[in-house]
């Protein structure tokens, strides 16, 4: 079969190479999935460049969320169990957290509605309990987790607030259902939300990025305000001043969702049927901004890595939808 593979670390342009493999054979409690479409992830660029909390030994295949077919030809969503990952024609992954794919989605949007999507639910309704009414700030909300939590965040009844980096990714967070846009790169970020909301910020804040981006979210956390700390895109991990957080009685509320996989493996079944539902009556539609065939596989991960891309792009092999 072909796969991709990444044989020493570095950008994922550089170190991804297509090879003709074998199948991967699946170990106790795993099952072989021929792979319909692998959608690109940040982590993925972490993998390739060694930075990611797991270091798969080398070679591996990255592509970590997949829709897939089993042998016996169910349409399933996984999270391949590396080194057999998604960018590749066949991947491995542990039989007992197979999800059915949804009928209202194509592979690639229901691939999409995976890590993003879980991950939004559970930092904004298990971690940060968003209630209607409330005001929700995403920070890279044209994003693959930010554009989730847009849409859940506007399914639950919040007012939401996205900051994008540049007028394209704006156009496209207006189109999510932001209520309010605002450009990073354009415009000053917290005096632009602090009026928006009257001075007073916002009651959640979904943060993937870090750096520069989180302390923004401690600037406009709003009175018993909860920051959810996702991720750090942006390269760099802050050190918050805790006695800001004590002052102006905020939360900072840390998020890793694949722990809830061996934690609470239940709840991540719960969320998929609430992710699954709100697919069905369309209040939630993952954005996949491009299809890209199994040759665009690096490509698309240099892209993400980047920053330049929107929602999700997948790797879409032949033959699926
Ligand atoms: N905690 C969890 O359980 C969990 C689960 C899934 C993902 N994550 C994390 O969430 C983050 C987002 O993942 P994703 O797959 O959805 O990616 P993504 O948001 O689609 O891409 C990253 C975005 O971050 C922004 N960004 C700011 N500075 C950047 C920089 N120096 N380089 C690249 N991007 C930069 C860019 O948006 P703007 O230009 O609009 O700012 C970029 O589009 C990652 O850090 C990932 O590891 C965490």
């Amino acid at each position: 079969m072909q796969a991709w593979q990444v044989h020493e670390n570095g950008e994922p342009s550089e170190v991804m190479r297509l090879a003709e493999t074998e199948r991967p054979v699946p170990g106790d409690g795993q099952v072989l999935l021929r792979v319909r479409a692998a959608n690109v992830n940040f982590p993925d660029a972490l993998l390739c460049r060694g930075q990611y909390q797991v270091r798969p030994p080398l070679p591996f295949t990255p592509g970590v969320e997949i829709c897939g077919e089993t042998e016996d030809g169910r349409r399933v969503i996984a999270t391949p169990a590396l080194p057999y990952g998604g960018f590749a024609e066949y991947a491995v992954a542990d039989a007992a957290a197979l999800l059915p794919a949804p009928g209202a989605l194509d592979d690639a949007e229901a691939a999409a509605l995976h890590i993003g999507y879980q991950t939004g639910w559970f930092g904004l309704h298990r971690r940060a309990r968003i209630e209607a009414g409330e005001t929700l700030l995403v920070h890279a909300a044209a994003g693959g987790v930010g554009s989730a939590a847009v849409q859940l965040g506007k399914a639950a009844g919040a007012t939401v607030i996205g900051v994008v980096g540049g007028a394209e990714k704006a156009a496209v967070a207006r189109e999510l259902g932001c209520d309010v846009v605002v450009d990073r790169r354009a415009e000053d970020v917290v005096a632009t939300v602090k009026e928006a909301t009257g001075g007073r910020g916002a009651d959640v804040i979904y943060d993937p990025v870090g750096g520069e981006s989180y302390a923004q979210s401690a600037k406009l956390a709003a009175f018993e305000g909860r920051i959810v700390v996702v991720g750090f895109a942006s390269g760099t991990i802050p050190t918050p001043a805790l006695n800001h957080a004590l002052v102006k009685n905020y939360s900072i509320l840390g998020l890793h969702w694949g722990l809830y996989n061996t934690k609470d493996p239940e709840l991540v079944r719960q969320c998929h049927e609430q992710l699954t539902e709100l697919a069905a009556r369309g209040a939630i539609k993952p954005l996949v901004s491009e299809r890209v065939p199994l040759g665009g596989a690096a490509g698309a991960v240099q892209k993400v890595a980047d920053g330049r891309s929107t929602g999700r792009i997948a790797v879409v092999t032949e033959g699926a939808a």
